[in-house]
């Protein structure tokens, strides 16, 4: 694995070269982040901590005292077609399992050294890119990670992610024989507060895309598992209502994809009638998949 200062580097050029393509003219430059990526490094830093990217970059060449004019920035940005060309795996590639893992490590790899929203990269503990098998049929996708999940470098293992752990046992699985990621891989960041949450931009989503289409390229699921209104969003840029949504097949490039409420929602309204509609998603999901599916299963959470 590469240097932090290389993923540095490569990372930096890699969204110079985004920009650039998009039009841009000017860029934010922080000096500090010039400096350091000037010099060469002594130490060799630990890999899965790039350096943060001071949260007050200002719109100035480097040198300059005088503030320049802001450039214009689109209101939307589209996901990055360069990143995308670098790290999507062809559908005619042949995987094999060895093959997917090296596919994989690259894009983690490239994720976790990701500076593309500096807001989120300098107040990021972690980037949380995926958990469980990238061998299998099943990717569950959410939102994005909470406190306890940039805590802990892991997707959905605070409340709603214990939940979610228990759908996914309840379904005759486990956390380790499905796939489980976000839309965004960092957490959203709440300056001032260490607790809260706040929902992902759509800028932010599809600036972050890129590394989810990678990892459904390598994991080619048979199923995908949308929770909540704002993944639907991150991954079919529809804004819908999720109590529609939910239920209904949706096609992702050609996989199904299953709309259902998210966790915390569940959490939110422990109604038996809510946790049906979220079991039936389920048990369509194992349907879809030739999952066995016994009379006890079907008859969890009926409301009498
Ligand atoms: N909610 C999400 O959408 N994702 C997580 O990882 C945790 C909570």
């Amino acid at each position: 694995m590469s240097s932090a200062y290389e993923q540095l580097l490569a990372a930096t050029i890699s969204h110079l070269e985004d920009l650039k393509a998009g039009g841009a003219r000017f860029v934010q430059v922080d000096p500090g982040l010039l400096a350091r990526l000037s010099a060469a490094p002594t130490k060799q830093a630990a890999p899965s901590s790039p350096a943060p990217v001071p949260a007050k970059a200002n719109m100035l060449a480097p040198d300059s005292a005088a503030p320049a004019p802001a450039p214009p920035r689109p209101a939307v940005a589209a996901p990055s077609a360069a990143l995308l060309r670098e790290l999507l795996v062809d559908p005619s590639v042949e995987l094999t399992p060895e093959r997917k893992e090296a596919e994989m490590a690259r894009i983690r790899e490239r994720a976790l050294a990701c500076i593309k929203c500096p807001n989120l990269a300098s107040s990021r503990r972690n980037v949380v890119f995926g958990v469980g098998t990238i061998h299998t049929e099943l990717m569950f996708i959410g939102e994005a990670p909470g406190m306890d999940e940039d805590e802990q470098a892991e997707p959905f293992v605070g409340k709603a992610g214990q939940l979610l752990t228990k759908i996914i046992q309840t379904m005759g699985l486990d956390r380790d024989r499905v796939y489980i990621a976000n839309v965004l891989k960092c957490r959203p960041d709440t300056p001032g507060q260490r607790t809260g949450n706040r929902k992902p931009t759509v800028d932010e989503m599809n600036t972050c895309k890129p590394y989810l289409l990678a990892q459904i390229s390598v994991i080619r699921p048979k199923v995908i598992v949308a929770l909540g209104a704002t993944a639907v969003e991150g991954l079919l840029g529809r804004t819908m209502g999720i109590m529609k949504l939910r239920g209904n097949w949706q096609d992702f490039n050609g996989v199904p994809l299953m709309p259902t409420y998210h966790p915390a929602y569940l959490l939110r309204n422990q109604s038996l009638a809510e946790k049906r509609k979220v079991w039936e998603d389920m048990l369509a999901v194992m349907e879809k998949l030739g999952m066995p599916i016994s009379e006890k299963q079907r008859g969890f959470f009926l409301v009498k």
